[in-house]
């Protein structure tokens, strides 16, 4: 009862987020194709458009026209970014230098999770920002911003992406640098917009800038989405699944090295290059997985897919490591409890001592009464595989209810339809 078969993953969340938030910031018109159609998306575009962005659908497209930084400021309006954290911080760096009082909210997740980070930088630059203790509702008052030389304490894209953006209307140059490199799409559209970016390793410096939209913009597509089923055919014996057009740049392909690295066998067409580099991937089942150690440097690379990887793990000989996941705490849900509880019911040995997480397998799966998914768009999607995994073992899995699997549709509406044509079970 393998994994098998083709599929075409939704747009890349983190891209979508950008192009449609990175138009308020700039002129032209854009032709967008392949947009994430997720809740976290939509939620980007419902704050685009109330702040009186134009986006209307072309047939299977959206047409965005940029706003270049020109929109009358809400009056006592919140706009609300709801579970998604790329949406509020990088709303933060966008409208910290833009004229108007903003009152940025979410939901009971989105209010738990720390935005300081954010706020501390831009203040630095002369931004008026409040939080709540540290969290949403975050309120902040445009100023005139003056670029800043910034040393990262955090591996965050969110971080360093509100950064760049504040410093795309700040007086001067602005300088970011961060521990570990984390994705790089602000810095590569920036680019490809006709900003002024320069990259030296850890560190970027942006020059102020109207950017241009390009007329036509296809989004490749989301490895984070298509990670749970290429993880899951490197673990069900017999599996073989190709997900087409995923973006494949170094910040988001770390699970695609651990995969190879655990003795999955993981091949790579490549398409595209500009602005980021995409290809078909194929990963098929090449024998029981071994256990690796993942290092704090390639976390970053892999944020995401920790979840997935986690659950591979437990299928794999031996102890593996992922070091420093302590950022894991303050996503959706604490992940890395999450983890530790959701695959502990199913059987796995899972430990996390300080800040990192390390799983013993390989695992018989248990199956329990039912699992608890806390509302983690991940942890739900990482449940639904295992329990599909314990099936394929011999397990009669799949009458185990996850709670709160409707946060599915937070970052992967379709994930039902690509499990049910995949899974051959
Ligand atoms: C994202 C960056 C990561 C990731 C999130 C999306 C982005 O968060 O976990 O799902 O689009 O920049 P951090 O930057 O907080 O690590």
């Amino acid at each position: 009862m393998p994994f098998e078969g083709q599929f075409t993953p939704p747009g890349d969340k983190s891209m979508s987020h950008r192009l449609i938030l990175m138009s308020l910031i700039s002129k032209g018109e854009m032709l967008i194709d392949g947009l994430s159609d997720c809740e976290d998306v939509k939620t980007s575009l419902a704050i685009f458009r109330s702040l009186g962005g134009k986006a209307e659908p072309e047939g299977e497209a959206l047409r965005v026209h940029g706003m270049e930084g020109k929109w009358a400021p809400p009056a006592g309006i919140e706009l609300a970014c709801d579970n998604s954290g790329t949406t509020i911080r990088l709303l933060m760096g966008i409208l910290a230098g833009r004229p108007g009082r903003y009152v940025l909210d979410g939901d009971v997740q989105l209010r738990r999770r720390p935005m300081e980070r954010v706020a501390e930088p831009l203040r630095l630059m002369g931004a008026e920002i409040e939080t709540v203790q540290g969290k949403p509702p975050v309120t902040i008052v445009g100023k005139d911003l003056t670029g800043i030389d910034y040393r990262m304490s955090t591996a965050s894209a969110q971080l360093k992406s509100a950064i760049l953006l504040a410093g795309l209307a700040a007086r001067g140059n602005t300088t970011v640098t961060e521990p570990h490199a984390t994705r790089d799409h602000t810095e590569r559209l920036i680019d490809y917009f006709g900003g002024k970016i320069d990259v030296e390793g850890l560190t970027m410096t942006v020059a102020p800038k109207t950017l241009s939209l390009s007329s036509r913009f296809s989004t490749p597509g989301d490895p984070s989405s298509s990670a749970f089923f290429l993880a899951a055919a490197a673990m069900v014996p017999g599996s073989r699944v190709t997900a087409r057009n995923l973006l494949l740049s170094r910040g988001r392909s770390g699970f695609l090295r651990v995969l190879d690295r655990m003795g999955a066998k993981v091949s790579l067409t490549m398409v595209g290059d500009k602005p980021e580099p995409t290809g078909d991937v194929t990963v098929s089942y090449d024998g029981p997985l071994k256990a690796t150690e993942i290092l704090a440097a390639e976390i970053p690379s892999l944020i995401d897919e920790v979840p997935i990887l986690a659950l591979a793990a437990t299928q794999a000989q031996g102890l593996t490591v992922f070091r420093q996941v302590d950022e894991l705490r303050v996503k959706e849900t604490d992940r890395l409890m999450a983890i530790r509880h959701q695959l502990g019911a199913l059987g796995a040995r899972v430990n996390s001592s300080g800040d990192d997480l390390a799983i013993e397998g390989p695992t018989s799966f248990i199956l329990p009464d039912s699992l608890d998914s806390g509302s983690d768009h991940r942890l739900a999607m990482t449940l639904s595989i295992a329990l599909k995994a314990a099936g394929a073992a011999g397990a009669t899995a799949t009458q185990v209810p996850i709670l709160g699997r409707e946060s599915i549709a937070i970052s992967y509406p379709s994930f039902d339809d690509h499990l049910a044509a995949l899974w051959k079970g």
